[in-house]
């Protein structure tokens, strides 16, 4: 298995999905409904079909679970995790902020990941064991190790149905203790951003895999922490991340736990 070609081919199809978001930003044709909230444009679709025909003729056997055309199975364990537009709502309410996610993974590891900020040229890369970079340098997480003294990040789930006030008693535990919150729409930039060190913590609820899989391994590879809720690794399903400098991590999950220490 050739990681850093996996990693080249990955590379190479964010830009192409980039150069289909940048093509069709203020010009979408049609903006849909997947649920509550939770929109689908052209844009998304299109930038999905740009990846999808760049990593089938590089790897023709492999699996890809695609958010927009869901899962496509391959002749091996070997499978691509693909958003190929992270921040839709952002990107229809023209607000340039938003991401290309693409993570190789085997069997249950994700390997290789890339996330691409289109607007501000920012790539994100990591392979398991190589360590993180942005735009080809190193990367590393933040070394605050108190919550007063950290800048955090989380999201809001689409479907408000349940779980609601949860939610809210966290996030007003998690503000009043730390140095600010951000919500800035795009789970696969807010997990780089803890892996380059703006962010000591982020989390959120609700989640598929395509949002983190590559953000995940990026803040891994950074030197940071990523568990679920309750302090257990991430599986490949599950729903839920905290990710932090890994400092922090033990203080963060008790307070988002409503424990004090
Ligand atoms: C969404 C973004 C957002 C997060 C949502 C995700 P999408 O992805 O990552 O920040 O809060 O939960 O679904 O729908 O724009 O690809
Ligand atoms: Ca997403
Ligand atoms: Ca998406």
């Amino acid at each position: 298995m050739d990681l850093d070609h996996i990693l080249r081919v990955a590379v190479r199809a964010a830009y192409e999905s980039a150069d289909v978001l940048r093509s069709r930003w203020k010009q979408l044709s049609s903006i849909d409904s997947k649920g509550p909230n939770d929109l689908v444009t052209d844009a998304d679709i299109a930038a999905e079909k740009a990846i999808i025909r760049t990593i089938r003729s590089a790897y023709p056997q492999h699996g890809i679970i695609a958010e927009e055309s869901g899962p496509q199975p391959g002749a091996s364990d070997e499978r691509w995790i693909v958003d190929p537009l992270d921040g839709t709502v952002n990107y229809a309410h023209q607000v340039p902020f938003y991401a290309v996610s693409i993570a190789f993974a085997r069997a249950d590891s994700v390997l290789a990941g890339v996330v691409l900020n289109p607007v501000s040229g920012e790539l994100f890369t990591a392979q398991a064991g190589k360590g993180a970079l942005l735009n080809g340098e190193p990367i590393g997480v933040s070394p605050e190790i108190r919550i007063a003294d950290s800048l955090l990040a989380t999201g809001f789930p689409y479907d408000r149905s349940h779980g609601f006030d949860a939610m809210a008693d966290r996030l007003l535990r998690c503000l009043k203790a730390s140095r600010g919150i951000r919500r800035f729409g795009s789970a696969a930039l807010d997990l780089c951003f803890v892996a380059c060190g703006r962010f000591a913590g982020y989390w959120e609820d609700r989640l598929q895999p395509w949002d983190m899989a590559a953000g995940a391994l990026i803040v891994r590879e950074a030197g940071g922490r990523t568990t679920d809720f309750s302090n257990r690794p991430l599986k490949p399903d599950g729903r839920e991340i905290l990710a932090t400098n890994g400092r922090i991590h033990t203080d963060l999950l008790d307070l988002m736990g409503g424990r004090t220490r």
